[in-house]
């Protein structure tokens, strides 16, 4: 037998050693340790599910590939999480995902999308938050990260099921800000451009939600530089038409954003992963584009990104979208490329083969998914069985494992009289 037949047996024939143990020691002895890099020959060989492949996100171990996108819940009151966030979190860390995002989380209040998002800018939002996470916590081991976000010119919106549209001041709305006093829409009233003091101002709130969230005890901290909210506003040109040094060449455009990536990156210890969602592209002829991001991309990796989440779209109503499965996966699979950082490919990724592809093929190193999740909170269970893959699921449910998928739930065992 040679030793590759003798390889491929093991990995997938039963033995008394846990199957997931095998893999490692398999690993370590035939191919050093392995898996923070790209999908390994090794687990090529042995047929294993890249998706389902463990993966680290800078000091952060993720036991698979498989990313619960941020979603706002418009939800909290005052900043502040509420049980609904108990029932919607609690549900998703039971997921068997590699990794929960928590929503756009504000930085300050006005900063909130809608009057009802999230926020960590005080004792009692970090409180109400530290509640939900110690009961979620105390059931499920999936790693966590936060979205912490201001939302600019965006900011002081109804919530989408009162129609999304922006709330004027008088009316439990208030004023907005940006790099440059350029509304959203022609129709809204503009926002005020930010001075210096401000900029200092944001930057510190960044900082300290970022040491609120390492209190939490998150695992890492997403900053939201996508979807046309504040940072993605300095980033692009059709937003920030600012003459200083703010605002301008590319450089400039860059320079707040990275000032919060690295004011974030010193707020806490490098046990926490701390990465960024862009935008890649405006969609917009003189937007920002993917060269931009790449340059931004790279900018981050040197000052110590740990993954980048590649979105689009967001800052003008005139971006044309060209809307599809996997339409944002050329944009991972480029900014991957070009920086070398560790990528996570969102948009319209629904069907376990297709996302399984996206990492076996290194267009990505994750896959996020959002509504596909809402569909079917058990989406990582259901990929498992489908790919043959194995995933972590709560002891209180491991008498669900299907018949036929006996080795779903690893190597658990349950008993009856
Ligand atoms: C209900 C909902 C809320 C969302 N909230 C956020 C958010 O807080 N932050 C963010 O960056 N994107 C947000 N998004 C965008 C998603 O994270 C994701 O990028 C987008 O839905 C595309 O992925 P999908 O096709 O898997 O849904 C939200 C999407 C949905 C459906």
């Amino acid at each position: 037998m040679t030793q590759a037949m003798w390889l491929n047996g093991v990995c997938k024939t039963g033995s008394s050693v846990p199957h997931s143990l095998r893999v490692k020691v398999l690993e370590r002895v035939f191919f050093g340790s392995r898996c923070s890099g790209g999908f390994t020959n090794f687990q090529r060989f042995c047929q294993m599910s890249a998706l389902f492949s463990p993966f680290s996100i800078g000091p952060v171990r993720l036991p698979n590939r498989i990313v619960i996108a941020p979603m706002c819940q418009y939800s909290a009151h005052e900043g502040e999480a509420t049980d609904w966030h108990l029932i919607h979190l609690g549900h998703l860390a039971l997921s068997g995902a590699g990794l929960l995002i928590i929503e756009a989380t504000a930085v300050e209040p006005e900063g909130r999308i809608s009057p009802a998002d999230l926020g960590l800018w005080s004792d009692a939002t970090e409180e109400a938050l530290h509640k939900v996470l110690a009961s979620v916590r105390r059931y499920a081991a999936m790693p966590l990260a936060i979205q912490l976000a201001h939302a600019g010119r965006k900011a002081s919106s109804q919530a989408p099921w009162d129609g999304g549209q922006l709330i004027p001041k008088g009316q439990g709305g208030w004023q907005t800000v940006a790099p440059s006093a350029v509304p959203h829409n022609p129709k809204e009233p503009p926002p005020a451009a930010l001075d210096e003091v401000d900029l200092a101002r944001l930057t510190q709130a960044f900082a300290s939600a970022a040491q609120r969230a390492h209190r939490l005890g998150l695992d890492a901290i997403e900053i939201h530089m996508a979807h046309g909210y504040l940072l993605h506003e300095f980033l692009s040109p059709l937003s920030n038409q600012r003459q200083d040094d703010w605002g301008g060449a590319l450089e400039n455009r860059m320079r707040f954003p990275l000032k919060v990536f690295e004011a974030v990156r010193d707020a806490v210890p490098r046990a926490m992963a701390v990465g960024v969602r862009i935008s890649a592209t405006d969609w917009v002829e003189g937007g920002w584009d993917l060269e931009q991001s790449v340059a931004l991309g790279q900018a981050l990796a040197q000052r110590g990104c740990d993954f980048i989440h590649v979105s689009s779209g967001g800052v003008s109503p005139l971006q044309k979208i060209p809307l599809g499965p996997n339409y944002q996966v050329p944009l991972a699979e480029r900014i991957r490329a070009a920086t070398g950082l560790p990528t996570i490919a969102v948009g319209l990724i629904t069907e376990p083969a297709q996302a399984e592809a996206i990492v076996q093929q290194g267009q990505a190193d994750m896959v996020a998914l959002a509504r596909g999740m809402l569909f079917d909170p058990r989406w990582p269970w259901h990929a498992a069985a489908e790919l043959g893959a194995q995933v972590e699921v709560p002891r209180q449910y491991w008498r669900s494992q299907p018949r036929g998928h006996t080795h779903l739930f690893g190597d658990v065992k349950i008993g009856q009289r």
